[in-house]
């Protein structure tokens, strides 16, 4: 079992899979039993999930790539005084692939791989129910956060995607997921591809003072 702050440190968004090596299920199963340990309002364990390998997994992306090549996601757009990080990740990130910020085309595609879970034999979707709030959403967040911790514990890569809800009623048809659940979020799990540089990518973060603030007087 490797020390907390080591996986902490090496969980970062994966965006090439290897198609083809499988994600064992007793992986999944024993990470799913840590995520549980999280914390829920009124222990509501508000998280809901669906996974999708094999035939499943792949006419789910077929549905969504066929969908993405139509028309774009219902995704909000960021409120503007935000929207300068979204532009700002996506120079880094596409800028790790090789990608000009004028090279539309090839931005096209790289975006379009979201739909196919970046290539993960194992996509999974993230739902709470539609009449939970804002703070159950916080206990799905620490679910999630947990699984992934112990997916990354486990040399699986991951990628959180909201990507995958701006399609809901394509998810919803595909994998008979009831209405009552919402669509939060996608969630790529398997071998991260050693071959692919931006899978090495590190995301920056602010410095801690400007997000936390001590009062001690
Ligand atoms: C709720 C949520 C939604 C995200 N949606 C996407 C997505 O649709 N596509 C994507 O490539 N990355 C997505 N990400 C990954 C973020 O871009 C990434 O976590 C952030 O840039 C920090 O990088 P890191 O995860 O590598 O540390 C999402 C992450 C979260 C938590």
């Amino acid at each position: 079992m490797p020390d907390l702050e080591e996986v902490i440190k090496e969980r970062h968004s994966t965006r090439m899979f290897l198609p083809d090596r499988p994600v064992p299920r007793r992986l999944m199963d024993e990470a799913l039993a840590l995520a549980v340990r999280a914390p829920s309002n009124s222990n509501i364990q508000p998280w809901q999930l669906v996974f999708a390998s094999g035939a499943a997994r792949d006419r789910l992306v077929a549905a969504l790539l066929h969908e993405a090549r139509m028309r774009p996601p219902k995704i909000p757009p960021l409120p503007p005084a935000f929207a300068h990080l979204r532009r700002e990740l996506g120079a880094q990130v596409y800028g790790s692939m090789g990608i000009a910020r004028e090279d539309t085309e090839a931005r096209r595609v790289a975006v379009l791989r979201n739909w196919e879970f970046f290539r993960a034999p194992l996509a999974g979707i993230v739902c709470m129910h539609r009449d939970l709030g804002t703070v159950d959403a916080l206990g799905v967040g620490m679910f999630l956060q947990t699984l992934l911790l112990a997916l990354t514990a486990c040399g699986l890569g991951t990628c959180v995607q909201v990507s995958i809800a701006g399609y809901p009623e394509i998810v919803h048809a595909q994998l008979g997921i009831p209405t009552e659940l919402s669509v939060l979020c996608g969630l790529a799990v398997g071998y991260p591809d050693p071959a692919f540089p931006a899978n090495n990518i590190r995301i920056g973060r602010r410095a801690i003072s400007e997000n936390v603030v001590f009062h001690d007087v």
